[in-house]
């Protein structure tokens, strides 16, 4: 069995990856950057360089795969992120009909079947692209990332959370590893058939007031939380170099996240219930950052 993964220089794919070649599946990487591969991955993995912008790109490197692992990408310069996002999983489509690939593995999001939400909703639209084309697919309608603290490492430094969320209300938070294990687990079986939805959730929902207790708890020094206006997000991500459109679809993220009533459509459960805790992620991978 042949598993192929796009973003394995990333987050997810990344652990996907490091998961599936330690037990011994046959992978193939497709990457514009082989080197930012890991070195001891770099020899076990067949490596396909090129640009999922480019479709025959992709349907040449997943020649042969049994499985697909699709995400898109992070992008802040994306001049049209609707389609920008729906133009790859076009890509990934003709690649999944060329090839007879059967299975695929998708990194959505909650509320990826509501719509106004910017890129959440544009990955409902990938959903159904994917699902049009392969037999067997699986949404992992992931929790936010705990990842996403890294892009506020420089205000933490000086004991500040900043949120655009209500921060007493709880949402579920996953580390990356946890998404990326549950990935591994479809990738590998063979077995499940049709077409599915599932929650990926983390240990426990959380407010950001609870992460900035936990946070405190852990650094050994206090650190406050402060809700700042939904319009700031926009010119937020507009000096972080995205591009208007990629800062649009972040507003209307966080504007429909933050919402009285905003809830995940998939409900907690067992299965969506996975290992690693906020306080393991802050210990490990945080505050290394935060020296
Ligand atoms: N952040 C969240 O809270 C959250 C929650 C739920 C779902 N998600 C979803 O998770 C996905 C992101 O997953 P992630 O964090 O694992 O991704 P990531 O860390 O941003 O990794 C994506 C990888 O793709 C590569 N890449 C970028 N553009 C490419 C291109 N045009 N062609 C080929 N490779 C390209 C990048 O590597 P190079 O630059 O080296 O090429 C990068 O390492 C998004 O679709 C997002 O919607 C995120």
């Amino acid at each position: 069995m042949k598993i192929a993964l796009v973003g394995a220089t990333g987050n997810v794919a990344g652990r996907a990856l490091a998961q599936l070649v330690q037990a011994g599946a046959q992978t193939v990487a497709l990457v514009r950057h082989p080197e930012k591969l890991p070195e001891s991955l770099r020899a076990r993995v067949h490596v396909e360089q090129g640009d999922l912008e480019d479709g025959a790109f992709v349907v040449r490197a997943t020649r042969g795969a049994d499985a697909l692992l699709w995400l898109t990408p992070t992008t802040f310069s994306a001049a049209d992120f609707r389609a920008y996002t729906l133009g790859l999983a076009r890509n990934a489509a003709q690649a999944l009909q060329q090839n007879g690939i059967q299975r695929v593995v998708f990194v959505s999001s909650h509320g990826a079947d509501r719509s106004g939400l910017g890129q959440v909703s544009f990955a409902g639209e990938v959903e159904k692209i994917l699902e049009a084309v392969a037999p067997h697919t699986v949404s992992l309608r992931s929790a936010g990332f705990m990842e996403n603290l890294f892009a506020s490492v420089g205000t933490l430094k000086q004991g500040q959370l900043f949120t655009l969320l209500p921060p007493d209300k709880k949402y579920p938070l996953v580390a990356t590893r946890d998404v990326g294990d549950v990935a591994a687990r479809w990738l590998r079986d063979s077995t499940w058939t049709g077409h599915h939805l599932r929650g990926v959730h983390g240990p426990e929902d959380l407010s950001a007031q609870d992460l900035a207790d936990i946070l405190g708890r852990v650094l050994g020094r206090p650190v406050r939380c402060q809700q700042v206006p939904q319009d700031s997000v926009r010119d937020a991500f507009l000096e972080r170099g995205a591009s208007p459109s990629v800062a649009d679809g972040y507003f209307h993220m966080f504007r429909s996240f933050a919402h009285k009533d905003y809830q995940p459509t998939e409900p907690r459960t067992a299965e969506t219930t996975t290992p690693t805790t906020f306080e393991t992620f802050v210990r490990e991978s945080l505050s290394p950052r935060l020296q």
